[in-house]
């Protein structure tokens, strides 16, 4: 072969060289540009041809080289690493994109929200109180005197002495909303509460509630039950309805407990509802004219209805979670189970 031809030769293996690993793209830069590689020797040769030839050849020669390095640097860029001695990949641009994983809210999150949802919906605001409570909105001003057996009725975590302690209930929060501001009130307070409780399926010292509180003229509780049916039926669909038994709180007069036609088995019965068809899903009352006093409301002027409701038992109505701890776990593998569809933009 002459000049001309091997030049032409390497042109064409520039152009056809191909490599998928790390390793070959080494060898393709050895046998090229290396010290006896096919471009390195044919200059060489280049050397000693005649100064005509020279002149005629050596641009193409130059660029030769340079698409000789061009190449190499082509071939680097496909090829990549996974690291040194690692299994060495390609780039499959047409692999489908592995997506990031997304997170996803907890199911105590999204049913928080849901319950929040419908009473925000209808004119209700959110408000918000302190976890470590004192003794006067937790208890005091909601009716509950020193030494009255109804503090019984909490098992509380105290903090520093006596006069702290965790809230073991939501319903502190409608004290502090009384207290700051004017009827007409409409409130959710959504949050955390605390009791002292041994942990098992069934009970956690931790947990969600929901207190609700509307203070205006006039409020009976004829509009205590129908907001409750109506927060039941948009919850969980137009069948299901609401009963309300007479019970006992410090803070209302007069007090129910209210049961729902267990969404589970449509009121048949079943192991959830334990048979009865029913299921307890909040308390509430009419908000004793002794706390609107306390809380600078005039009771001879102003009514209100209060109810409060456990977010991890309506959850559990939705979702059929059978144990309360694995809200608490923080288990993947459970948490998978609520994503709901992304939010985008
Ligand atoms: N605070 C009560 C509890 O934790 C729930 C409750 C009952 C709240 C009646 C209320 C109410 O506002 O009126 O068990």
């Amino acid at each position: 072969m002459n000049l001309i031809e091997r030049i032409a030769a390497l042109e064409k293996a520039l152009e056809d060289a191909r490599a998928t690993t790390v390793d070959e793209v080494e060898k393709f830069r050895v046998a090229m540009l290396g010290r006896n590689g096919a471009v390195t020797e044919l200059f060489e040769a280049f050397r000693t041809v005649s100064s005509e030839e020279k002149r005629a050849l050596g641009q193409r020669m130059n660029l030769l080289k340079q698409a000789a390095q061009a190449r190499l640097d082509a071939l680097r860029d496909i090829v990549t690493t996974d690291g040194p001695g690692s299994v060495r990949t390609v780039i499959d641009l047409s692999a489908p994109a592995r997506l990031d994983p997304l997170g996803t809210q907890h199911p105590i999150s999204i049913v928080m929200d849901r319950i929040v949802g419908v009473f925000t919906r209808i004119g209700y605001t959110v408000s918000q109180g302190p976890e470590v409570e004192d003794d006067h909105h937790n208890f005091g001003a909601l009716n509950f005197p020193p030494d009255h057996p109804a503090r019984d009725m909490q098992d509380t975590f105290f903090v520093e002495g006596k006069d702290r302690a965790l809230r073991t209930h939501t319903s502190s929060v409608q004290v502090r909303v009384m207290e700051n501001s004017k009827p007409p009130i409409r409130t959710v307070s959504p949050g955390r509460v605390y009791r002292n409780e041994a942990i098992s399926a069934r009970a956690h010292c931790m947990f969600h509630q929901v207190e609700g509180l509307y203070v205006d003229k006039g409020v009976s509780f004829a509009d205590l039950k129908g907001t409750l049916d109506h927060f039941t039926k948009s919850l969980f669909g137009p069948d299901v309805t609401i009963r309300m038994r007479p019970s006992y709180f410090p803070f209302t007069e007069p007090s129910a407990e209210v049961d729902m036609s267990c969404s589970i088995c449509g009121g048949a019965g079943c192991n959830i509802c334990k048979h009865s068809g029913w299921v307890e899903i909040m308390g509430c009352g009419m908000v004793d004219p002794a706390v609107l006093s306390n809380c600078g409301i005039d009771p001879e002027v102003y009514s209100g209805f209060a109810f409060g409701m456990g977010v991890e038992r309506i959850a559990q109505l939705i979702y059929r979670v059978p144990d309360l701890r694995m809200y608490w776990e923080n288990d993947v593998r459970f948490l998978d189970l609520f994503t709901t569809a992304p939010m985008r933009g």
